[in-house]
């Protein structure tokens, strides 16, 4: 039985991670829910939803959960993470964080785009970014994990078979990306008002967002030299869901069929993977899954590669990849727990 804690419970990441974890065939036990605007209510009251079985909420108190739990989520706004995870992982726990504080190779590069010193530049050294499709075996070994971001993995999977083998021209790769709503968080403001979101779709963040520099720090290793790319947000009028377009100019010809050939031999085995032989991805394909669609064009006129990837930013965007990496780090089945047929409807 794996004991875990989850702090950040009541935020939209963090309470999918809590409905998931409870169908996790009875190997985890939830220890500590935390939360600071809601501790003495149930989940179940912020989430009605949700099983009224599952712990009551609780401040933060990190010696509680040192004490009893095998590893903490922490489901925290960026830099509330770096704030906590250096007392939990001093005190021997397992930590996955879900913040984008401990993905980073490099503290210069966090500085740059989080506009903030990293307060705990050494442990970014620890930990592993957790991407089982690419990093599978330094997760197995780790005890912090930065779980990607929801826009980062749609991404990186899209293009990581394109990179490894060097098959693009990585001066010329655009990725247009659209997320629903909920990737924005459960904290209110105006833009994301129903009136404001509804009936309508906005780019956002443009040349700015910070999952650039995840995404380029994630395909340059697979390149083996530094990539720089366009990334493109925008805000859909659904719930859940992300598509990621990319396009990059070919180095060589090659065919829409030889593409599927090359990312279903880069991608064998993946459990979470599914690569299209023909037609493109759409959100209804992945949403209540854990997986990553990916489907390939090519436009031969321009030759260029156009790859169309679809997550559910909840699940394999940052729920569900966080419990595929505690499987992997306790040693478990990587699928348990996971839900691999979307909902469709
Ligand atoms: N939403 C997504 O699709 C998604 C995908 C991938 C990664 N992520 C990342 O996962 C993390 C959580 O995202 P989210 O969408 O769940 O955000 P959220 O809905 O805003 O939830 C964050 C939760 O953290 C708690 N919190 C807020 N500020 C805090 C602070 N300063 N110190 C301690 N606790 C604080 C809040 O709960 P209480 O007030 O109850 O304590 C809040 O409910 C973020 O780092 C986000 O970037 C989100």
């Amino acid at each position: 039985m794996i004991r875990v804690s989850i702090l950040g419970a009541t935020g939209y990441a963090g309470a999918e991670l809590a409905r998931l974890l409870s169908m996790h065939k009875k190997k985890v036990q939830f220890m500590h829910l935390v939360s600071r605007s809601f501790a003495g209510k149930r989940l179940c009251e912020v989430y009605p939803g949700l099983s009224e079985s599952l712990p009551v909420l609780e401040a933060l108190d990190i010696d509680r959960i040192a004490a009893d739990s095998d590893v903490a989520f922490t489901s925290l706004p960026h830099g509330a993470s770096k704030e906590v995870i250096p007392a939990l992982y001093a005190k021997g726990l397992k930590v996955i964080d879900l913040s984008g504080d401990f993905r980073y190779d490099d503290a210069a590069v966090y500085a740059k785009w989080y506009g903030e010193e990293h307060s705990a530049p050494a442990l970014l050294q620890e930990s592993v970014y957790g991407l089982p499709e690419l990093h599978r075996s330094a997760i197995k070994a780790a005890r912090l994990v930065g779980n990607p971001g929801c826009y980062t993995t749609c991404s990186i999977l899209a293009l990581a078979p394109l990179a490894k083998h060097k098959l693009i021209d990585v001066y010329t790769i655009i990725i247009d990306a659209k997320s629903g709503s909920t990737g924005a968080g459960r904290e209110p403001s105006q833009p994301l008002h129903f009136c404001e979101v509804n009936e309508s779709v906005k780019a956002y963040k443009v040349a700015t967002h910070r999952h650039t520099s995840e995404i380029e720090q994630e395909l340059s290793k697979l390149y083996g030299g530094e990539i720089m790319l366009s990334f493109t947000p925008h805000l859909l009028p659904v719930n859940r869901g992300i598509l990621a377009t990319s396009y990059a100019n070919l180095a060589q010809k090659s065919s829409a069929k030889e593409l599927v050939s090359l990312y279903k031999s880069f991608f064998a085995g993946e459990p979470f993977v599914k690569i299209y032989e023909s037609g493109l991805p759409e959100l209804k394909h992945v949403n209540g899954s854990n997986n990553i669609a990916i489907g390939l064009a090519v436009d031969e006129r321009l030759n260029r590669v156009i790859a169309v990837s679809c997550i559910d930013n909840l699940i394999k965007g940052a729920g569900g990849q966080a419990i595929q990496n505690m499987n992997l780090m306790f040693g478990m089945d990587e699928t348990e727990g996971l839900p691999k047929n979307a909902w469709y409807l």
